[in-house]
């Protein structure tokens, strides 16, 4: 099948590259010239495990092909896709502007007729909106709109969108439909469903399933705050939790706070959208705020042991991305604890494997960008864990006790055994669980409240 994908970012990509891997003709448009050249040369922009070996496969094969020229890619295109944008407005709704302007060129050089599928994730009532965009200045008859959310999680994304666990596909078009079913056959033969239904509950299916998922994320949050109040531990709640089948087990995971450029704007965009139906949708509401305050977690922590002041420490933070397995920093939790660390005057020496380049375009040399993870440690009062890489997970603990001016670890993300980290001898503090500080503590500085010791359970 002729396809265009109008946008060309990590779900645009995506999409085509793995449109095309099934065989279909595809062309990724964008506006950015500088992101179309490199990947006409085969290069991604973005870091996604598996994508670039279909990248080449599919260019190769003469699949896959990249302009920034509207009218000239979208010529021969059976079904559109729009992976464009759609970030918060001051008010938290999800801002259209991109959709509809794209949506609106569209109705002036389309000739035949034409599938135009929305897999930007976009408040109810948008396909209504796009629809009304076409019809300006083309027949009818030219046109189908079609909502198709989209639920590749970065770091999988290509697994994701080759193995969905459903595909979700709102349209009323018998005519959409049958293209629609067509094109996503090749991706279900292991039995997983396509979810025909209408519009508005297809988009609306999207931001149900990313505002679960943060409740989730939510709820496990507090619970770890409330874990490390009373002496439990949450991995064991985790675990305790998870094993009834009515819960799951995934999405569990206590941490410091949800970022993306997903969970943050789609949970507002929600919020937005009850405000605007004049619905209190208090879960919701609570949820960010929720957010909000456990993204300030690991930063207090810090504080709570080197005092308020942090101009004569230096912390090591290892990970920077949102998530591991991409680089893709859009509302990271590292971003803000690196604002908060240096507006208290510490010195940072960071690390990523993948998003390092991403964060220096935002913070600029306000930080040191570490070779590798171990010389991020250098002359650091403390090692600050944000992301869970792979790489972090079994690292030389005796040469991070060795370099570190004083061996404490502060982990928001529960990578480590409390057993091994106690076993080492370093004071360590994580998320919802007890802090470690049993042979340590006499060479360290003294903490400057006493919130640490009170809560040492060690002792
Ligand atoms: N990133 C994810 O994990 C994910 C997952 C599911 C859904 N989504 C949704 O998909 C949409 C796209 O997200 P993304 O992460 O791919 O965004 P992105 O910012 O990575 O990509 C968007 C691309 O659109 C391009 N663009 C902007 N205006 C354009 C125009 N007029 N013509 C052509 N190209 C244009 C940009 O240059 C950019 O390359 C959003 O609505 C997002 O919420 C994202």
């Amino acid at each position: 099948m002729q396809l265009a994908i109008i946008g060309t970012g990590y779900v645009g990509l995506v999409t085509g590259t793995c449109f095309a891997e099934t065989g279909n003709n595809v062309i990724c448009i964008d506006i950015d010239q500088k992101k179309i050249d490199k990947l006409i040369q085969g290069k991604s922009p973005i870091y996604e495990p598996a994508l670039d070996v279909l990248l080449e496969r599919n260019i190769k094969e003469k699949r896959l092909h990249f302009t920034t020229d509207l009218a000239a890619g979208i010529k021969e295109a059976k079904v559109i896709f729009l992976a464009l944008p759609t970030p918060p407005g001051k008010d938290g709704s999800a801002d259209l502007q991109y959709v509809l302007d794209v949506a609106k060129s569209l109705s002036t050089i389309i000739t035949h007729y034409t599938v135009i599928v929305n897999k930007s994730t976009v408040p109810v009532g948008t396909a209504e909106k796009v629809h009304a965009a076409l019809i300006q200045n083309l027949d009818r008859s030219l046109f189908d709109v079609v909502s198709n959310p989209e639920f590749l999680r970065e770091g999988v994304a290509v697994d994701d969108f080759l193995k969905p666990d459903r595909v979700v596909i709102g349209t009323s078009s018998e005519k959409a439909r049958k293209v629609m079913d067509e094109l996503y056959q090749p991706y279900v033969r292991q039995g997983n469903p396509i979810h025909f239904m209408d519009e508005r509950s297809s988009e609306m299916t999207k931001y149900a399933a990313n505002s679960y998922l943060a409740m989730r994320i939510s709820f496990m949050n507090e619970m770890a705050n409330l874990c490390e109040k009373t002496g439990a531990n949450v991995d064991w709640v985790r675990i305790g939790m998870g094993g009834d089948s009515r819960i799951g087990k995934r999405f569990l995971f206590p941490g410091i706070g949800y970022g993306g450029s997903c969970f943050p704007k789609d949970v507002q965009a929600l919020a937005h959208t009850a405000l605007e139906q004049d619905y209190d949708f208090q879960l919701v509401k609570t949820v960010m705020k929720v957010n909000d305050l456990q993204k300030l977690v690991l930063g207090r922590k810090v504080k709570n042991y080197f005092g308020s002041d942090l101009s004569a420490y230096t912390f090591a933070i290892w990970g920077l991305a949102f998530k591991p397995e991409t680089d893709d920093i859009r509302d990271a939790p590292a971003l803000q604890l690196i604002n908060e660390l240096l507006a208290a005057g510490a010195k940072l020496r960071v690390f990523d494997p993948e998003a390092m380049n991403n964060v220096k375009q935002i913070v600029g040399d306000k930080i040191h960008y570490a070779e590798d993870q171990y010389d991020a440690l250098t002359g650091a009062s403390a090692l600050i864990v944000v992301t869970e890489w792979s790489e972090f997970r079994n690292p030389d603990f005796d040469r991070i006790y060795t370099t570190l001016k004083h061996p404490a670890m502060f982990d928001g993300r529960n990578v480590y055994s409390m057993e091994k980290m106690e076993e080492l001898g370093f004071y360590y503090e994580s998320i919802g669980r007890k802090v470690i500080h049993k042979h340590v503590h006499d060479t360290l500085p003294a903490p400057h409240n006493t919130i640490v010791r009170e809560r040492g359970v060690m002792d």
